[in-house]
């Protein structure tokens, strides 16, 4: 038991009541409630310390309460927040600049939410496969991928195949055509057949939320190259996979694919704000014409001065050789652990998951309480998968103690 938390002045049970009472059911939470956080940690009203496992989907790479995106995000709070893009601003061009730079792009389009990123790389593509690449009206098809994850629009889940997503939000969208992930061979299938109508294939270079599912080495780069070969944008959600998450500044990089439009979220504000991103060639962005797209907030000053501190930190602090190396030490040592509830254990730098065997008495669920009891917080996907994403940010020693704990858990089960 810690030490009650002297400003906050509700408990636990009375914060889980009032959000079960008051709030729509969408979620479906570990039983915890989160009242501060620093670095890689978290503390519940009640004072007890927890590793945060999850990082927020993977949002809050920087650790939680970076000072430095805090400062910058207080200091421009004081003097502009919001302009809404019918003027300029004097803070967006600058990050702009600066954000096409870090990651290697000619254009961006800021937005919000990770979805908004999707949407707008849906309509982005759409566009350019009428204007540009002469696809006949309404005929345009985007290509996705089954177990896909990229948030919660209709256009967003009109792609998916998880009936949690879709289940009674129908009619969905048209124009999309779902393809088994890592299987290039469907892919060449499709484009062969229907390519000319097709402006693009979005996909995760890893897909998160599906189970920190790893495809093939040379699955992105065949997808890359046949995309090249029938005039087909390839387009990477990389709103869990990028900012360093991987071990690379993005998942791709792995591969030496430079996406035609490349969509980030989540970490591009260390969680901060809802910022999100989508960059892409100046050819390809341009479609887009004045007054054809947009949103209040997106590009507003204040996101513009947030995301650019939390960039800097990532860099600053060598985030994605840390990532790197400490998911080299995560895996090895969740493989060390001899337990027959392990199935596997698979990721790339620090988004990693252990699978559980489906045969036993255990859920992930039921671990992931255990692991909550015990101090660390991670979230199930689906029924028999743990995702491990803790801030990139956490210490050596830190992670050692995780794996302590995570180990203890696990032996201590059956
Ligand atoms: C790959 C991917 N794309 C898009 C999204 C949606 O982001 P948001 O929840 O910010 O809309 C997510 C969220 O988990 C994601 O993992």
């Amino acid at each position: 038991m810690g030490k009650k938390l002297e400003y906050v002045n509700i408990s636990s049970q009375e914060a889980m009541e009032l959000e079960k009472t008051y709030g729509a059911h969408n979620y479906h939470p570990l039983p915890v409630v989160i009242a501060r956080g620093k670095g890689a940690k978290v503390w519940d009203p009640e004072g007890n310390e927890y590793f945060d496992f999850l990082s927020a989907y993977s949002a809050v790479n920087q650790g939680h309460c970076h000072p430095k995106i805090i400062n910058a995000l207080i200091e421009q709070a004081k003097i502009l927040t919001l302009t809404s893009r019918a003027f300029f601003n004097n803070k967006l061009g600058e990050y702009e600049k600066f954000v096409t730079g870090f990651f290697g792009y000619e254009m961006v389009l800021p937005m919000n939410t990770g979805v908004e990123g999707v949407e707008t790389a849906m309509k982005l593509s759409r566009k350019w496969g009428y204007e540009k690449k002469g696809i006949k009206p309404d005929k345009a098809v985007i290509i996705f991928a089954e177990g896909n994850f990229h948030g919660r629009t209709i256009a967003a889940i009109s792609a998916s195949t998880d009936p949690d997503c879709n289940n009674n939000f129908g009619p969905f969208l048209p124009g999309i055509t779902i393809i088994p992930y890592n299987d290039t061979s469907a892919l060449e299938k499709v484009l062969e057949e229907n390519g000319y109508n097709v402006c693009a294939f979005i996909v995760e270079p890893i897909q998160g939320e599906a189970g920190v599912n790893v495809p093939d080495e040379n699955y992105i780069k065949k997808c890359y190259d046949l995309c090249k070969k029938h005039n087909v944008l390839f387009v990477a959600d990389e709103v869990q996979t990028g900012i360093a998450r991987t071990g690379r500044l993005l998942c791709c990089d792995y591969s030496n694919v430079k996406p035609d439009i490349l969509i980030l979220g989540k970490a591009i504000s260390g969680g901060v704000l809802p910022i999100s991103a989508v960059l892409s060639t100046r050819e390809i962005m341009l479609v887009i014409k004045p007054g054809e797209h947009g949103s209040t907030f997106g590009g507003f000053p204040l996101a513009c001065v947030v995301a650019k501190a939390a960039l800097e930190v990532i860099k600053e602090e060598n985030l994605i050789q840390k990532a790197a190396e400490l998911g080299e030490i995560f895996r090895t040592e969740m493989r060390k652990i001899k337990s027959s509830l392990i199935e596997t254990v698979r990721g790339k730098g620090l988004l990693n998951a252990i699978v559980i065997k489906p045969t036993n008495n255990f859920e992930a669920w039921d671990i992931c309480v255990k692991l909550k009891e015990n101090g660390l917080l991670a979230k199930p996907t689906h029924q028999h998968i743990i995702r491990f994403a803790p801030p990139l940010v956490i210490t050596k020693e830190e992670l050692y103690q995780a794996i302590e704990i995570i180990r203890n858990t696990i032996l201590n089960l059956i």
